[in-house]
């Protein structure tokens, strides 16, 4: 089992989350603190302003000079003063549209002004009072929205990171199965080659025993069934047209004679014409795939057992699908999540290699799928295979 080994990546993912999730809190809220500094200053400007409006309306000397540096100053910050009736009388920082009506327009800012900000009230005498509307400068806005921004750019581009790296990852796992698969292969093939001779010349010899060079000729097969299995993985492999149905009855005719006698492996088709059961696929690759499943089942049996391997043609004759079945001792929904993860097995002297491999030859190679259709413990599993036809 995979135990310290995949529960590391899980705390490495929550981390990175957590330390995300703080990053994000943590500017937006900072953002927000200078947002409120910021208005705190603009309403301080604005105050000011109101003062020197005042100072100027009431002073007997010619002080307008002061409002009007003021005014200069204030680059940012939107203003409309006006007098008691709401009638605008000057603003500052607002920009008018060319075909808009300036009272209209400058009545409906001091209406969403007044949303945003309470007016500051120019007292310039007991009964003569202006006011001063103003809202927040652009910049306040911008800053506000800026975490936002910044955080979506800063997500995108971790994912966009995340799919280079894990394509990247997949394309590096592709060249070390196919490499290891080729080299097999190859290394396999010389002295194979070599025992076909030698076998070749035991039959030519008539004082050699006989019943030795069939055994011999056997196992012969046997590897050379191994070799066209690497050979195959390790390049793109050729489809032809096979009968689905005569292929898995040969797999299960050779696996019946080496697993335990109490298994039985039963093959069911639909009733009529078994030719429509063809599709392309590559012989050797196909049965490797039933051949690890059947395998499975038997471990999962202990010896004594079921299996059925159903075959249909589905989804309008377009896809084969072939069920595989057995009564053995199943596994949970977790389990049946990781089966075909690299590595993921739980058995002693397991690889965990199987079913990646079935899932390797029957999505990359045939262009199929599989599935763990159900499992149930101590009732049995179902693996499900779909192969399209073309
Ligand atoms: N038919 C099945 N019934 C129950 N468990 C299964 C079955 N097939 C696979 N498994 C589970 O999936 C794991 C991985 O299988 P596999 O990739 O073939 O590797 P291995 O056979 O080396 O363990 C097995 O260890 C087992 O726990
Ligand atoms: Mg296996």
């Amino acid at each position: 089992m995979m135990l310290s080994t995949d529960r590391q990546p899980l705390l490495i993912k929550w981390s990175i989350f957590i330390f995300a999730l703080l990053i994000g809190v943590v500017s937006i809220v900072y953002t927000n603190i200078l947002v409120d500094n910021l208005m705190e200053r603009e309403k301080r400007q604005i105050d000011l302003f109101a003062k020197v409006q005042s100072f100027t309306v009431t002073s007997n000397e010619n002080t307008t000079f002061l409002l009007t540096e003021f005014l200069q100053a204030n680059h940012s910050i939107p203003v409309i003063l006006a007098d008691d009736k709401n009638n605008p009388l000057s603003f500052k920082n607002i920009e008018i549209p060319k075909e808009a009506n300036e009272r209209e327009f400058l009545l409906a800012e001091i209406e969403k002004m007044k949303a945003q900000h309470q007016p500051i009230v120019v007292q310039i005498d007991a009964n003569w009072k202006q006011y001063i509307y103003y809202k927040n400068s652009v910049l306040i806005d911008q800053l506000r929205y800026f975490p936002y921004i910044q955080l979506t750019i800063i997500g995108i581009f971790f994912v966009v990171v995340y799919f280079i790296f894990m394509s990247a990852r997949k394309a590096e796992q592709n060249r070390v199965w196919i490499g290891l698969a080729k080299e097999t292969a190859h290394q396999l093939g010389t002295p194979l080659s070599s025992l076909i001779a030698w076998v070749e010349y035991l039959k030519a010899d008539d004082t050699f025993d006989q019943s030795i060079t069939t055994e011999l000729q056997k196992d012969v097969q046997r590897l050379e069934m191994i070799t066209a299995r690497f050979s195959n993985i390790g390049s793109v492999p050729a489809l032809k047209t096979e009968d689905v149905y005569d292929v898995v009855t040969a797999i299960v005719a050779y696996l019946q004679k080496r697993i335990s006698t109490k298994v039985k492996i039963d093959i069911l088709t639909e009733n009529d014409n078994q030719l429509s059961l063809e599709t392309i696929l590559n012989r050797p690759l196909f049965e490797w795939v039933i051949e690890n499943l059947c395998k499975n089942a038997v471990d999962a049996m202990s010896g004594t057992g079921q299996i059925t391997i159903a075959i249909a043609k589905v989804k309008n004759n377009t896809q084969i699908q072939l069920d595989i079945t057995d009564t053995g001792k199943g596994m949970t929904a977790k389990h049946a999540k990781q089966v075909f993860q690299a590595g993921f097995t739980t058995k002693k002297r397991g690889w965990g290699l199987g079913l990646t491999l079935a899932k390797r030859i029957v999505e990359n190679y045939h262009n199929g799928k599989i599935w763990v259709l159900k499992s149930e413990l101590n009732v049995g599993t179902t693996f499900r295979i779909l192969i399209p036809k073309k």
